[in-house]
């Protein structure tokens, strides 16, 4: 499975995903032309009078020029104007991203150290994916369980900090089927790059469908389901299954091997160590390794944790 990431299909900006995408680009790409106009009406005026003004001799002398009325005045009014232009422009944008439509879906984003956790209103969790159904309003309501994180969705031009203690909120309208990603924008920590989600953008009825495989019952063999969880579930990000060890220990071998902890007191890895792992993580920390997993008290269920026991005994 490929990371998340976003859909590249010009020079310029990342593709546009969302309603707001091309307010936001028309912003852009206006305050860009005024820039370039100007940089190109200096740099040609600023020659120019070098050159046309080069005191020749000993004897020239600067010509008595007081002040021209109307000159001054057309070089006053015209960047007024534009500068009017750009505030509409972007006033416009502003107050179109800042207010939700009342009949917005919501969804409540959790960030932590090193992951999103998403919630929907029927209670289903999903950790690193989110899906939103395309052309109807997306409501964020995001808060943060450790430092400041933030959500940015280059595609559907939103961006808000993800903050402990307080709720903020951003909106969107996905306007294209298809997949593209969720990154974290503040600098939260060493897993701070890693600290992304997959946006997924589907119909009407295919979003239904995919809520429902969220919580519906897996008819997988457990150590099988379990391999999809540990993709699904993020565990990925930070335990591989190929005996290198990552932020966290190894999943292969690990199933049964007496571990040291950071105390120096050593614990065998069975079914009640996982479990434990798995809902009060800082409880016993492996030597050599940062104390950096998040708990996943909440969000797995016991089937689910059964399932991951199940696939990391089958890692011998
Ligand atoms: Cu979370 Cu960077």
């Amino acid at each position: 499975m490929s990371k998340p990431h976003i859909n590249i299909d010009s020079f310029w900006l990342p593709s546009q995903r969302s309603t707001l995408a091309e307010e936001v680009d028309f912003g852009f790409f206006a305050a860009y032309w005024v820039g370039i106009v100007l940089f190109i009406l200096v740099t040609v005026a600023t020659l120019y009078f070098g050159w046309k003004y080069k005191r020749r001799s000993e004897d020239d002398k600067t010509s008595p020029i007081a002040h021209n009325t109307r000159l001054e005045v057309t070089w006053s009014l015209i960047p007024l104007a534009v500068l009017i232009f750009l505030f509409v422009v972007g006033i416009k944008s502003y107050v179109y991203a800042s207010v939700a439509p009342a009949e917005a879906y919501e969804i409540k984003v959790t960030g932590e150290m090193y992951m999103w956790t998403f919630t929907y209103p029927d209670g289903t969790t999903t950790t690193n994916e989110v899906a939103v159904p395309r052309g109807r309003p997306v409501r964020m309501i995001m808060s943060s369980k450790d430092v400041i994180h933030s959500f940015y969705i280059p595609e559907f031009r939103v961006k808000s900090d993800v903050v402990p203690g307080l709720y903020t909120t951003l909106w969107f309208e996905a306007t294209k089927e298809g997949e593209t990603a969720l990154l974290c924008t503040e600098y939260c920590g060493y897993g701070h790059s890693d600290m992304l989600a997959r946006v997924k953008v589907l119909e009407g009825a295919a979003f239904d469908k995919w809520l429902e495989e969220q919580s519906g019952p897996s008819d997988l063999p457990p150590a099988e389901y379990g391999k999809a969880l540990y993709a699904k579930r993020s565990c990925i990000t930070c335990h591989t299954v190929d005996g290198s060890p990552l932020q966290g220990p190894t999943f292969k071998g690990l199933f049964g091997k007496t571990e040291t902890l950071a105390d120096g007191t050593t614990v065998t890895v069975d079914e009640n160590y996982i479990r434990e792992s798995l809902m009060t993580p800082q409880a016993k920390i492996v030597r050599g390794f940062p104390p950096v997993m998040p708990t996943y008290k909440g969000l797995l269920k016991d089937r689910d944790i059964d399932a991951l026991v199940a696939y990391i005994k089958s890692l011998q």
